[in-house]
């Protein structure tokens, strides 16, 4: 029985003052459950509403690629500067503590390497996913692939449907191949083929017209670096992306594989959250990278 003596009248309901409205930080989100959210705003700052994941789940096609060697020396120094960790379940067990304490953006699909064609990917059981508490979880869309297309997005719908029972956002990404123009037409048709399906953040490429790419998508977008650049065009590829509406970046390579990667990911992070210029980004690199 809980203790009566001292059970105090409540006296300050405020009554006349409307109970604040409250607004939600993550695009195309106002509606989805508590849980939902929850995750979202571990990915997305709330303050700013942007996100810098950091993706190292490259080997799951491509091995151990360059700055990927070895993902305890090469990655984890750069984990405090990140919003998002995004990479496989067996790089999340075997090397990144659970101590870090980051949201993690779970590479589900599997079943592609660099040595095929194939994108004949299959999704990871939605118990692992529950069982490494992760906060969103990924999904290859291959559009315009006359192979795999529905294939793909049959798995981004079946994992909308398992994440939304459990209150796990998914990520579609937008895988691009060869034979595809990587233009504005391609990535709106793609991003938003991922929203359509029920993706709650869309990962694509930056490209000439990005801001009707952005616009048309429902849900955030977050841009992949890609290939390597020169840092100051890396920074460049981030500013334009967030001026014309992308949420974030989810970037690898041109973190992990710059000469400085811890300065690379701050000014990263600087120019996705701060608002700063690319140019103010570069001298930050290299301020830090001295
Ligand atoms: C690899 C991926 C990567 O997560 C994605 O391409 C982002 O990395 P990068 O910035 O290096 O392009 O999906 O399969």
């Amino acid at each position: 029985m809980a203790d009566l003596d001292d059970l105090r009248k409540g006296n300050n309901f405020a009554i006349g003052v409307t109970s604040g409205e409250q607004r939600f930080h993550v695009k195309g989100a106002a509606n989805l459950p508590w849980g939902m959210k929850d995750q979202l705003s571990r990915i997305f700052n709330p303050a700013t509403g942007k996100a810098v994941m950091l993706a190292f789940d490259h080997g799951f096609i491509m091995g151990p690629t360059s700055g990927l060697e070895r993902i305890d020396l090469n990655i984890l120094p750069l984990v405090e500067y990140a919003d998002c960790l995004m990479c496989t379940r067996g790089i999340l067990q075997s090397v990144v503590p659970p101590t870090v304490n980051k949201p993690v953006c779970l590479r589900s699909d599997a079943g592609t390497s660099i040595l095929t064609e194939l994108n004949d990917n299959v999704i990871i059981d939605i118990e692992d996913a529950i069982r490494l508490n992760v906060s969103a979880m990924a999904v290859m869309l291959a559009i315009g692939d006359t192979s795999y297309e529905a294939k793909t997005i049959a798995n981004l719908y079946k994992m909308v449907d398992l994440g939304s029972r459990y209150g796990i956002p998914v990520m579609g990404v937008t895988a691009v191949g060869k034979q595809m123009a990587r233009d504005a037409r391609y990535f709106g048709l793609a991003s938003r083929i991922c929203a359509e399906n029920g993706a709650h953040i869309v990962k694509t490429y930056y490209c000439e017209g990005f801001d009707k790419v952005a616009a048309a998508c429902p849900v955030p977008v977050v841009i992949a670096g890609g290939k390597k650049l020169p840092e100051k065009e890396a920074l460049e590829l981030c500013y334009k992306a967030i001026q014309d509406g992308a949420a974030g970046v989810d970037m690898g390579r041109n973190v992990f594989q710059s000469p400085s990667t811890q300065a690379m990911i701050q000014a990263v992070h600087a120019v996705v959250h701060t608002g700063i210029t690319a140019e103010q980004g570069y001298e930050l690199y290299q301020d830090l990278a001295k």
